[in-house]
């Protein structure tokens, strides 16, 4: 029954008894949400019951983040908010998993001496044998190592019910990004194997999931002795009951014609790229290592657009990099007109001690960073507004998520370029794609009709 050797009957027969219960609380990226329910499936095996309420389990586990200070900082403050659950529930166990855990173990167990468990990205599989050690009061349980060869195969997550599935494809990453500390937390790239992806994707769509979104730090650096990303895509693109695919993040300078082609080929990939800028400036570019020119990344987003003309382009975008003058940042704002992107994410520098840019010696000044920032935003906020209200008019095609959270009498759903869009409800239920007469167009939020079932009202 149980796939991890190591796990005895011992640790199913303790947990058991007791019916203990676990609490994983998750930050940052859609990989550790991933990894999340990669977490919860191993407790669940022995005997762990998913808690709704922190304050009631008897075992925390928060899925950390480093990307930025900030990340950080709240991870920090929410570990001492918790400690003195301890005292209501001696046998509590707190365990920190993910980024902070692989970057920041030492100065974690100095500063929480009551944080149980430390473990990094590549030594989930453990978890079960860790925490009946830590039960059995056998010393704080620290695992950090990297690994070259991890990629989860054979451990299936465990996922609440919903439309979307989130598919891990390949771990770590490679690109070494100056600024970023992913390469060090996350380690080498690796990529899982086809069979056991197309395996992972059936399994999710017989639980009733209609969305895939195939994940990783760099999806299109995907290699595997049986193909590439766009061999994968194609594959799982094929697989009877897959209603919409979706994929994130790749790395502007593998985005290429292959990809745009399976795109093409198939009406249930969705037709939006996630293709993060981080800066529009070539000086910065180079310094970032991002590998491509502001020129390049204008010319890429013109071939997406020859390929596929109606693809939603999404991005990311870092302000106040080392060095980055009022010309450079004019650059980014001069790309961010030019692309006019759907959406965008965009941040302050944040320096990562470890990383390449950490030394750079050309820091902005915090108040400039925070200026730009704001500059930037009411600019992108101005474009997506633009952009959706260019919308009414048009047919979208919806796959309906959930109830609207202004109203039960409305649906919300997303359109095929991510677009969370509000419609009237009628017979359609949760999961159906509709064509939806978009009519209107407030902040990020589209409106519309279903078009099938105009004036139906349930
Ligand atoms: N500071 C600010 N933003 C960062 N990102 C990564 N590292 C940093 C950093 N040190 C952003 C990048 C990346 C996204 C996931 O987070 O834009 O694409
Ligand atoms: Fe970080 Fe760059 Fe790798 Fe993305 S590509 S995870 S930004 S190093």
């Amino acid at each position: 029954m149980f796939e991890n050797p190591n796990i005895s009957s011992d640790i199913i027969n303790q947990n058991n008894k007791n019916s203990l219960t676990y609490f994983i609380e998750t930050y940052g990226c859609q990989m550790n949400v991933a990894d999340s329910e990669l977490v919860s499936n191993e407790l669940e095996k022995i005997g762990y019951i998913n808690s709704n309420k922190i304050e009631q389990a008897d075992l925390i586990l928060l899925n950390t983040c480093s990307i930025r200070e900030k990340a950080e900082e709240t991870v920090h403050n929410r570990l001492d908010s918790l400690h003195y659950l301890k005292k209501n529930n001696p046998k509590l166990l707190i365990g920190v998993i993910g980024c902070m855990a692989q970057n920041l173990k030492n100065e974690l167990l100095d500063s929480k001496p009551y944080i149980d468990i430390i473990l990094g990205p590549d030594s989930y599989r453990k978890i079960s044998e860790i925490v009946y050690n830590r039960n059995n009061k056998i010393d704080h349980i620290v695992d950090t190592k990297l690994s070259k060869y991890e990629v989860y195969d054979n451990m299936f997550p465990s996922r609440k019910s919903g439309v979307n599935a989130w598919v891990s494809i390949m771990r770590g990453c490679d690109k070494f990004c100056t600024f970023c500390i992913v390469p060090f937390t996350r380690g080498r790239e690796r990529s899982r194997s086809i069979k056991s992806i197309v395996e992972e994707v059936n399994k999710a769509v017989g639980d009733g999931f209609v969305e895939i979104t195939l994940l990783g730090q760099n999806v299109n650096s995907y290699r595997t002795p049986d193909g590439d990303f766009p061999v994968l895509l194609e594959k799982v693109a094929k697989i009877k009951g897959v209603k919409r695919i979706r994929y994130t993040s790749p790395h502007p300078r593998d985005i290429n014609e292959d990809v745009l082609n399976v795109m093409k080929k198939y009406d249930n990939i969705c037709k939006n790229i996630h293709l993060p800028l981080q800066s529009g400036s070539t000086k910065i570019l180079k310094t970032m290592n991002r590998t491509y020119t502001k020129e390049e990344f204008l010319n890429l987003v013109r071939v997406i657009r020859d390929y596929l003309p109606n693809c939603s382009i999404s991005t990311d975008i870092i302000v106040g990099f080392p060095g980055e003058d009022e010309f450079d940042f004019n650059e980014t704002l001069d790309v961010v007109r030019k692309v006019k992107f759907d959406f965008s994410y965009m941040f302050k520098y944040s320096s990562r001690p470890g990383t390449k840019a950490s030394h750079y010696t050309n820091q902005v000044d915090e108040k400039v960073k925070q200026e730009r920032l704001e500059k930037l935003i009411s600019l992108q906020n101005e474009i997506r507004l633009k952009v959706n209200k260019s919308k009414i008019g048009s047919i979208e095609k919806v796959l309906i998520e959930k109830n609207s959270k202004k109203s039960d009498l409305f649906w919300s759903g997303r359109t095929d370029g991510n677009i969370w869009t509000v419609i009237k409800k009628t017979d359609e239920k949760i999961k159906d794609v509709v064509d939806v007469l978009i009519t209107d167009a407030k902040g990020v939020t589209l409106f519309g009709e279903n078009l099938n079932n105009r004036g139906q009202i349930s």
